[in-house]
């Protein structure tokens, strides 16, 4: 498992200083058609639309490229990144990065099983604690590109464990996020995505 974080710190790491320096100002102006699902400010009003407000900008870049490029297929999407450059990329993750993400509230009967999960992981299983990667706020880290995701909203956490277990999102990498997803069963990605609703700072 060290090891494995180490590589994928260092294989994100390199990549994500590639990538062109974000004018958060420049990008409030690209964001403008973004606003209608994910929110003016990125905390979008709507269950499976993501909130983007306050994620790390390495992750931000690399899933709009990677949904420009067609790598992550988002179909509500289709279209909105083709005329747009890494520059503008950039601009709209350091937009985005810097709002303060809002958080939301866990199911009272839902908290133990998915704080259990987050914290520890699920040890006869094999399931690695989200905590080792996202941090215990759920903050994530930046530098590796490891999404933030405290006080997502539940139904969008929820989807995408199911993706990634089916496979159908596969551009994590890896394969780290669906050898995790693979040996979760429909109740315990139901409670974890509950936790992480009402986790935040
Ligand atoms: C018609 C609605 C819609 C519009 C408009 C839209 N998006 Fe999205 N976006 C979505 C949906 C739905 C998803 C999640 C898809 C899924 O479940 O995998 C998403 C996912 C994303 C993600 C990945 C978030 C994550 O946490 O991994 C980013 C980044 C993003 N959108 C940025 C943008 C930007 C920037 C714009 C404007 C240029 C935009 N979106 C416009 C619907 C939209
Ligand atoms: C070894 C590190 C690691 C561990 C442990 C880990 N994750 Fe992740 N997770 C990642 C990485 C890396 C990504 C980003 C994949 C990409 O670039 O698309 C991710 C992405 C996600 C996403 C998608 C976020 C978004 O905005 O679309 C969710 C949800 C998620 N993880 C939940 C969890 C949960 C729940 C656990 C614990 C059961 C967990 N993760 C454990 C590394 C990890």
């Amino acid at each position: 498992m060290n090891k494995l974080l180490i590589s994928l710190l260092v294989t994100i790491g390199i990549t994500g200083m590639a990538h062109a320096a974000g004018d958060a100002t420049a990008g409030k102006g690209k964001t403008a058609v973004c606003g209608a699902c994910h929110g003016a400010d990125g905390n979008s009003p709507a269950a499976m639309f993501p909130k983007l407000a306050g994620q790390n900008e390495a992750y931000l870049v690399k899933q709009l490229n990677d949904i420009k490029s067609g790598t992550r297929s988002v179909v509500e999407m289709t279209g909105l990144l083709d005329a747009m450059t890494d520059q503008d990329l950039a601009d709209i993750a350091a937009y985005y990065a810097k709002q303060a993400g809002t958080v939301g509230h866990a199911a009272k009967d839902l908290v133990e099983q998915g704080q259990k999960i987050y914290r520890g992981g699920i040890a006869n299983k094999g399931v690695a604690a989200c905590t080792a990667c996202h941090t215990p706020t759920g903050e994530g880290m930046a530098q590796a590109g490891f999404p933030a995701i405290g006080g997502q909203h539940a139904a969008y956490t929820e989807k995408q464990l199911k993706m990634f277990r089916n496979g159908e999102r596969n551009n994590d990498p890896q394969g780290m996020m669906r050898d995790i997803a693979a040996k979760l069963s429909d109740a315990e990605i139901k409670a974890v995505s509950s936790y992480i609703q009402g986790l935040g700072k």
